[in-house]
């Protein structure tokens, strides 16, 4: 049998330089796919940021590799995306073997286009390599698929980021709703929802750090949310889940634990 890679087709390094988007899962080190152990253990070069990449690193790296921390961390200045984009096509002109990691899947909101495009028009040969997205994971971690074949049968992902910039309204006919860096926008989200039609007796749960130790779960209303989540302190990184993602009956018999 043979295996195809996912590789950029025009690309290629004269240097021998190669670079790999890697997903690494939510965060336990336990959903990191086979290949991206593999590649994380034979890297020159790890470029690493969030919570989903750091025990990645940790586990697995070896110890001769050059590991690059290039996120956000504690409020500190992070380095902005074209620096990252910069960094990565200079160590693969180096001809170095470049691993770029990703918490969860570099297909969702990871800024991966703009490392593919860097990369791409340095003519360096990439690596697509999916991981388990904390959009689909955190739902089932805490116990509950997100589609349900009478009423959940369809979902969509968006990003709670600039919450003022989400057109509710294209939601309209969506089941269930996922929303990533939605942590610091909760108050927002509940109003956008509410004042956009949606029922204010509408399951929500909210799953932060799933898959990790501390992982925490508040399931709510729409307009009780607020009152169940107001002793959490700090929601990030979380995945919020509303609508219709499990019959009622069984979601009321969910635990129900914050903190
Ligand atoms: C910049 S986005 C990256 C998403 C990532 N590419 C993915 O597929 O999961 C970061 C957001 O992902 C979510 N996230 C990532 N890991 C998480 C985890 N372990 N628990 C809860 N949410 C998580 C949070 O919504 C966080 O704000």
């Amino acid at each position: 049998m043979t295996r195809r890679n996912v590789t950029i087709a025009d690309a290629s390094s004269d240097g021998g330089g190669k670079a790999w988007l890697v997903g690494c899962g939510p965060g336990d080190v336990e959903l990191l796919t086979l290949k991206a152990v593999k590649l994380i253990k034979a890297a020159e070069v790890i470029l690493y940021d969030d919570l989903g990449t750091e025990a990645a690193v940790q586990e697995f790296a070896s110890a001769t590799a050059v590991k690059e921390y290039v996120g956000k961390r504690g409020g500190q200045k992070s380095m902005v995306q074209a620096e990252i984009d910069a960094l990565l096509v200079r160590y693969c002109l180096q001809g170095k073997q470049v691993v770029r990691l990703k918490g969860g899947c570099p297909s969702v909101f990871s800024r991966g286009s703009s490392e593919i495009a860097a990369l791409t028009q340095a003519g360096i040969t990439l690596e697509l390599v999916p991981g388990v997205s904390s959009a689909l994971a955190a739902p089932l971690l805490a116990g509950f698929p997100l589609t349900d074949a009478h009423v959940g049968r369809s979902f969509a992902v968006t990003s709670a980021h600039d919450p003022g910039s989400i057109e509710w309204t294209a939601f309209r006919g969506v089941d269930t709703l996922v929303l990533l860096m939605s942590g610091r926008s909760l108050p927002q989200i509940v109003d956008g929802l509410l004042t956009n039609g949606w029922a204010p007796d509408t399951p929500v749960a909210i799953v932060r750090f799933a898959g990790l130790p501390e992982q925490a779960t508040w399931m709510a209303e729409l307009d009780t949310i607020m009152e169940a989540t107001k002793d959490a302190g700090s929601l990030s990184p979380c995945v919020t889940v509303i609508g219709q993602f499990l019959p009622k009956r069984q979601w009321h018999a969910m635990p129900s634990h914050g903190g």
